[in-house]
């Protein structure tokens, strides 16, 4: 079944059902642009029939995080872009692009003022860590759209083979999808799913009809007064009825991270975080679903295949901290996943660092250093370490999206 091949709405082929999900690597240099370490990183993983890279922002003056890649007008890069796809889709992988803008999730030395739907600042801890954003005019809006069309016709020309909208997380599509983020009274504010449609729209118009454009959305923001797993559903019928070529499910932001652990009582009773909605989201839908979050056995997998809960499955750290996973689910190694909780040793520690975050991104550069990853690498010092670099980017002057 995990071997099995998948045809996409725009009649392309992925080779089997393993997805590596996207894991920001947050190692471009100050050009924002790849670089060898990048072609080192993608070419371990092209035995998965789908690769998806971490996001790429498509605005420099919006960074989730400081090495983010760029792609936007004046900063193409092709000829890089060129070599990280070529190397990224050996043994005929699929290698999309995840594209983004971060809105107001961009931390405090990034963005003095970061932009959003609604000028409404995060209440919780959060507020340490984000500045309150401004709204957005009519007119910005269209021109994210426009950079997210545009970037994905760079995509394409680079020698990729699909695009990914990243619409989860907390991220800007997700914060105009909330109601708790998007309180405009315009056309955006009344229907809060025009703004991803607008960008399906017009990426797909910039790459036409037989490149594969997929999204990866929440299937709710577990939030008081989010983003609901009906509006979730809603959304991505629309976006499958105007040709979507495949839907990752995921959930949660930085306000409630459970795209990193799912809720607690889900969880006990199923291994994939969201596998409940991802089996009600197929019988609405033809378009393949990627579920992805908390897959950690191939029994796991190959229950949720066979009960039709996805068409594929989504794996992130499980390819972080072993880059052959995909291979040895494929051959039937009967393999399961080295995945296990994280703890510096300080409980009060634990809660305030993104531990998974800044762990597994380690693994990710070593990987792209040509070294294997480290599953004994020691937490705390990693954060530590990481701790240091993010001290020397604070110092360095900020950015203002305005600007
Ligand atoms: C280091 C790291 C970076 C991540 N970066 C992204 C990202 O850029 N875009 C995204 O959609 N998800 C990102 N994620 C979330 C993963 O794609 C995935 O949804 C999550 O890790 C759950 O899957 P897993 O249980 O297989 O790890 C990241 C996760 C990790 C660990």
């Amino acid at each position: 079944m995990i071997n099995t091949k998948l045809e996409l709405p725009c009649g392309e082929i992925l080779k089997n059902r393993i997805v590596k999900s996207a894991m920001s690597e947050n190692l471009a240099k100050s050009d924002h642009a790849p670089w060898s370490g990048f072609n080192k990183l993608y070419s371990q993983w092209v035995d998965a029939g789908l690769v998806i890279t971490g996001n790429v922002m498509v605005d420099s003056s919006a960074l989730g995080e400081p090495n983010n890649i760029v792609i936007e007008k004046g900063r193409e890069n092709l000829e890089a872009l060129s070599s990280w796809a070529k190397a990224g889709t050996q043994k005929n992988c699929h290698l999309w692009v995840q594209l983004n803008h971060p809105g107001k999730q961009s931390p405090k030395y990034l963005s003095k003022v970061p932009v959003a739907p609604s000028a409404i600042g995060y209440k919780s801890h959060l507020k340490n860590m984000f500045n309150t954003p401004r709204e957005l005019s009519e007119l910005e809006i269209w021109d994210i759209i426009g950079r997210f069309a545009y970037a994905a016709e760079m995509v394409k020309r680079s020698g990729f083979t699909g695009v990914q909208i990243h619409g989860a997380h907390g991220y800007l599509i997700s914060q105009f999808l909330s109601p708790r983020h998007n309180q405009r009274s315009d056309k955006w504010g009344k229907d809060r799913s025009l703004f991803v449609i607008e960008i399906y729209k017009a990426m797909r118009k910039s790459v036409g009809e037989h490149f594969p454009i997929g999204i990866k959305l929440n299937s709710a923001d577990f939030q008081k007064d989010g983003f609901s797993t009906e509006e979730s559903m809603d959304v991505i019928l629309k976006l499958s009825e105007l040709g979507v070529d495949l839907i990752e499910v995921s959930g949660g932001s930085y306000e409630a991270p459970v795209m990193m652990k799912g809720k607690k009582e889900s969880t006990l009773k199923r291994e994939a975080y969201f596998l409940d909605y991802a089996k009600e989201l197929k019988k609405h839908t033809q378009t393949p679903i990627v579920l992805t979050g908390g897959f950690r056995t191939q029994k796991g997998m190959i229950e949720a295949l066979e009960n039709h809960a996805c068409d594929l499955i989504g794996l992130a750290r499980s390819m972080a901290i072993d880059p052959d996973f995909a291979h040895k689910l494929l051959n039937d190694m009967n393999v399961d996943s080295p995945v296990k909780p994280l703890s510096t040793g300080f409980k009060t520690l634990d809660k305030i660092f993104p531990l998974e975050i800044i762990w597994y991104t380690d693994q990710l550069h070593r990987m792209a250093k040509g070294k294997r990853p480290n599953p004994n690498a020691n937490v705390f010092k990693t954060c530590l370490s990481s701790l240091k670099s993010i001290g020397i980017q604070v110092l360095k002057p900020v950015r203002n999206s305005s600007e």
